[in-house]
């Protein structure tokens, strides 16, 4: 009984000892988050990996879904540094206008992370990483694997090709179409006869290809900015007694489940990878920053190219 009233006296003048600071549980990392929306099935993915990083990662994460308006996303933007979070991450849904913004960020100390999509600011220290995908790149892939197909077949002469863009004004539409222009360059019989927005959506798709369809009997390639287009368009493709896959082949960007599904029915002839899987590196960012180490400017996604004769093989290692 005296022992463990002693122990106990010594215990409490411990404890009275320890600074309270040291006691309380480390404050948890904030990131405020606005995604662009859900327009695509690569975006759903992207939301989920963002979502599950952040709990597996311990970070209190607050998400925004911007319904794919660039006023929602400043709005968000502007909450988060209300909140006083500790890093901003968005997607930005178009390039341009988002110097304000970023300007009030810097002036609250807070810093931004770029994932997925580039903005168009003249003074880059407004964002400290960009992360994701190389669209210029997987334009050039796209191009180049159609240029590939084409001497495989011993196809010499003119073909059209209509293409299914992305949103207006969003870095992945802007830059898979100079990808894809770059190549086309120096083969002077491939021409892109026509060429609309179809904002990365399905129903925007098959609307869109059901109009080129109808003004055009000469289409033989179609290239869509993403899989979602690409599905849409496959649909109208059908529609109109066309086997696509065949009658026209079809190009798209992304490599989602969807696409994979439409290579192994034949009814597409390629995707180009994009990876939606940016939540871990984003979550390894915010900590790393909150911790005070440099991140690099630029982060590149590492990806590659599915054509349909790997689609079968490749399709149960898929995540998305
Ligand atoms: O920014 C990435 C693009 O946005 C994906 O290719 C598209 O599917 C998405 O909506």
């Amino acid at each position: 009984m005296k022992f463990s009233f002693k122990f106990a006296s010594a215990l409490a003048i411990l404890m009275l000892a320890v600074p309270v600071t040291a006691l309380a549980a480390p404050k948890k990392i904030t990131l405020g988050f606005s995604q662009i929306g859900a327009e695509s099935e690569w975006r759903t993915a992207n939301s989920e990996s963002i979502k599950q990083a952040a709990k597996d990662a311990g970070i209190d994460l607050k998400f925004s879904d911007a319904q794919q308006k660039q006023e929602n996303q400043i709005k968000a933007i502007r909450g988060f540094i209300a909140q006083k979070v500790d890093v901003i991450a968005f997607s930005p849904v178009v390039e341009s206008g988002w110097e304000t913004v970023l300007k009030e960020a810097k002036s609250a100390g807070i810093p931004v992370i770029l994932s997925d999509r580039a903005v168009d600011v003249k003074d880059d220290t407004l964002w400290v990483s960009f992360m994701g995908s190389d669209f210029v790149e997987e334009g050039r892939r796209a191009a180049n694997w159609l240029v590939a197909d084409l001497n495989k077949k011993g196809v010499k002469g003119d073909v059209n090709i209509v293409e299914l863009q992305g949103t207006v004004g969003s870095a992945p539409a802007i830059d898979r179409k100079k990808g894809f222009e770059e190549i086309l360059k120096s083969h002077p019989n491939l021409k892109i006869t026509r060429s609309q927005t179809g904002d990365f959506t399905r129903a925007k798709g098959k609307e869109v290809m059901e109009a080129f369809l109808k003004a055009d009997k000469t289409i033989k390639v179609l290239y869509a900015h993403n899989d979602d287009m690409a599905i849409g368009a496959i649909q109208a493709i059908e529609e109109a007694g066309l086997k696509p896959g065949k009658d026209i082949t079809i190009i798209s960007i992304d490599a989602v489940k969807g696409a994979f599904e439409a290579m192994m029915a034949g009814k597409l002839n390629v995707s180009v990878e994009c990876s939606p899987l940016l939540g871990p590196q984003l979550m390894e960012a915010t900590k790393d920053l909150v911790a005070g180490k440099k991140l690099p400017k630029r982060i590149v996604t590492k990806e590659g190219v599915f054509p349909a004769e790997v689609a079968a093989k490749e399709f149960p290692n898929r995540k998305y």
